[in-house]
């Protein structure tokens, strides 16, 4: 096996310019245009993780900068350990020297929102500090986590999920690169599982390739930790029509057979339950039955026994489906 096999794809396949860069279409044209004019605000890039938030910030810096993208870029991580003072040292040594490749350089800073407070303000002295010859790129999952004057000295982006036609833009390019041979159906269930997140659809699509070249609905659900949404279907459907011992069965698969944990399967029946159509249950049902999901979710992040747990659940489905009409 060559380096090249085990590369990650995420990396492999990281759009390089903002031409590439999939989705994300009410942000790109205001991206290409400060791109264009060499100018560039302070920017927030806010978002789920795996949208492009990353890289559409070295793709800027790419595009803007070319030749000289090592001087004049730099990539810090607000979460490092060693605490903002070893950020804002960092900030300080490269903001010393003058920029080449335009008028300032850019500091991307990741998981900005990592920061405590006081951590913040310090940042905001030196955003202040340094505005003359260094533009910053935020990058947070949650841009409310960020006390409200560094969110005023930046210009918001929200980068949202990815729409099921990118995704499937963005796995067809790889599909066809890698020599992939992957049904519509196993393209709709990576996407099921991905919900939206690009890097998580490859990570998964790496995964299954080293499987077989031929990728099947059953590879995807199998790599992604994840049941198939017929069985959890079908679970939940025997649980409305009174039968607990056919659903256990179903539960104890999942969970012995298939290995997945109590908060991978909760999720799963919660995913399903909400799509599920007015005519296999009433609202009222629903409503009681996401009530019970809620709080057995929470005794499960809390450490209790998934399989105890989980039939609970089961048999409160079971029970608040009988009540029905009482
Ligand atoms: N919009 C996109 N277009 C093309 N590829 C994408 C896109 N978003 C994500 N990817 C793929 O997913 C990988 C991770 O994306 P990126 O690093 O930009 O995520 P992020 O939004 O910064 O997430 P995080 O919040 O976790 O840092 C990329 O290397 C690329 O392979
Ligand atoms: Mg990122």
């Amino acid at each position: 096996m060559s380096i090249q096999d085990t590369f990650p794809w995420t990396e492999k396949y990281r759009p390089k310019i903002l031409d590439n860069v999939i989705g994300q279409k009410h942000i790109l044209p205001r991206l290409k245009s400060y791109v264009s004019k060499k100018t560039l605000p302070n920017m927030l890039f806010a978002g789920p993780p795996g949208v492009g938030k990353t890289c559409c910030a070295i793709a800027i810096a790419r595009e803007i900068f070319g030749n000289t993208f090592n001087q004049d870029f730099l990539e810090l991580n607000a979460s490092d350990e060693r605490g903002i003072n070893v950020v804002r040292g960092a900030i300080k040594d490269f903001s010393r020297t003058l920029p080449l490749g335009a008028n300032f350089k850019i500091i991307f800073l990741d998981e900005a929102d990592a920061l405590t407070t006081d951590a913040q303000q310090a940042l905001r002295r030196t955003m202040e500090k340094y505005t003359g010859t260094v533009r910053f790129i935020l990058n947070a999952n949650y841009s409310s986590k960020l006390i409200s004057p560094i969110q005023s000295r930046c210009s918001l982006f929200k980068f949202r999920p990815l729409l099921k036609e990118d995704i499937l833009e963005g796995l067809n390019k790889i599909i066809i690169s890698e020599n992939l041979d992957m049904s519509s159906e196993a393209k709709d269930a990576l996407f099921d599982v991905c919900e939206g997140d690009m890097r998580t659809a490859t990570n998964y699509l790496q995964a299954a390739s080293s499987v077989d070249k031929k990728i099947s609905v059953e590879t995807i659900y199998e790599v992604s930790n994840s049941a198939q949404p017929k069985d959890v279907i079908t679970m939940i459907e025997k649980c409305l029509n009174g039968n607990f011992l056919e659903a256990r069965k179903f539960l104890e698969n999942m969970i012995f057979e298939q290995g997945l944990s109590g908060e991978d399967i909760i999720n799963q029946i919660y995913k399903k339950l909400i799509s599920m159509s007015e005519d296999k249950i009433d609202i009222s049902t629903k409503i009681q039955i996401i009530d019970k999901i809620a709080e057995i979710n929470f005794r499960l992040v809390e450490g209790a026994n998934d399989r105890i747990q989980l039939e609970a659940l089961l048999a409160q489905i079971i029970f608040i489906a009988s009540k029905k009409g009482d």
